[in-house]
């Protein structure tokens, strides 16, 4: 049976953190203090990709993703603590990814960050790696809850209304493929590389977003929720009957990525209004989006120029801190320290873990992508 140490949180004073992230196929580990007054100083970040495993498969293959960060996990450890120049002893917690995401990489993390907690005696916190994501924003600017975060990346489409930690409101999500995927698959279909967002987007710079018919999935529709499935499918379909010229590449790149901003952008109008009822927010509101997907400069810029029209303040954090980090895990664990939320030693990695808590009856029911669990 194994224990929490006994409760001694500094909750006058500044606390440090390691983070740890391993739920997908980034090794990563970071170093921050967060002050009382939320302000952070981020004292190290870093971030080793597997992009190379897994480029010959075209996707993330989650046995030699686990393997990677059993390798990589002690080296970027050492990094992270060398870099932010900090004692191990100083540290006041141990915040590791515990779900969802592929159960071998969180299983080396969360296991790294139990042992180093028991070793140092310091209270260990497991951390949602969605709750990393929902917070990020905070770990630069002055972002108070409430907001409306949009969440797309390679393993998840969220809309979530952030009310406080721990208080989260799925207001839309998925329900087959997660936004990331369908970039990574379009990517796929017409050989453009791994991982496909970057070069879908490069491609579509040379291409007329208008050339080619694509649908726009759950466009109108009442509630908030996204599907990516039938528009991979027809971007797939679209090549297969096309010349399979560099400029058909362009023209399908491009119209798929309207096709996409237009769908997100729909369902985003859709979720500012179950927002503001949700929260009873009236004037400004703010709106975050986060998540590898979140680097894509189209849907960028439709959120900013939507968010305008709508009263809503636009919130993108930095690149380095949309994608999977461990500053965002880091974050939620030293936020969770202040509150006195910390977990016991025998904390479970849990493949699956919704954060709102009432998602079990909504959650949609599908399985694994090459991403991981589309939670
Ligand atoms: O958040 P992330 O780094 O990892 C996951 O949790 O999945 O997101 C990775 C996803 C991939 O699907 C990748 O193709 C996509 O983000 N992505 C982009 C862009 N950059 C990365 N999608 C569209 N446009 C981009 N510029
Ligand atoms: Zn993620």
């Amino acid at each position: 049976m194994a224990h929490a140490p006994k409760l001694d949180v500094k909750q006058d004073a500044a606390l440090l953190v390691l983070g740890l992230e391993s739920s997908c196929d980034e090794t990563a580990a970071s170093v921050l203090r967060r002050y009382t007054d939320g302000r952070v100083d981020i004292l190290s970040n870093i971030v080793a990709s597997q992009d190379e495993e897994h480029r010959p498969f075209g996707g993330v293959v989650p046995e030699i993703a686990a393997r990677a960060h059993m390798r990589k996990i002690e080296p970027i450890l050492a990094k992270a603590i060398k870099t932010s120049g900090v004692a191990w002893d100083d540290l006041d917690g141990i915040a590791a990814t515990a779900g969802p995401g592929l159960i071998g990489g969180v299983i080396t993390g969360l296991m790294g960050a139990k042992g180093l907690a028991m070793a140092l005696g310091k209270p260990l916190i497991a951390v949602n790696h969605l709750e990393g994501h929902a917070l990020s924003p905070r770990l630069t600017e002055d972002c108070p809850f409430p907001y409306l975060l949009l969440l797309v990346s390679g393993g998840h489409s969220q809309l979530l209304a952030v009310t406080g930690l721990g208080q989260y409101e799925r207001l839309g999500s998925t329900v087959d493929d997660a936004a990331g995927e369908a970039f990574d698959k379009t990517a796929k279909v017409m050989g453009l590389g791994f991982p496909g967002g970057p070069q879908v987007q490069n491609w579509a710079a040379r291409g007329k977003p208008d050339a080619i018919k694509l649908p726009r999935p759950m466009k109108g529709r009442d509630h908030a929720d996204f599907s990516f499935a039938g528009l991979k499918t027809a971007v797939a379909r679209a090549w297969e009957a096309s010349d399979k010229t560099d400029t058909a590449k362009a023209d399908i790149a491009a119209s798929f990525q309207r096709a996409m901003t237009d769908t997100i952008l729909d369902r985003v109008g859709r979720a500012m209004t179950l927002y503001r009822r949700t929260t009873g927010e009236e004037g400004q509101a703010r709106i975050v989006v986060a998540g590898g997907v979140a680097a894509n400069t189209e849907l960028r810029a439709g959120l900013k120029a939507m968010a305008e029209t709508r009263d809503f303040d636009f919130i993108a954090p930095p690149l380095k801190f949309c994608g999977d980090n461990a500053a965002m895990i880091a974050l939620a664990g030293a936020e969770r320290l202040a509150a006195g939320m910390i977990d016991t030693y025998d904390a479970p990695a849990r493949p699956r873990w919704p954060l709102d808590t009432d998602a079990a009856a909504t959650a949609p029911k599908s399985g694994y992508g090459k991403k991981g669990p589309k939670s």
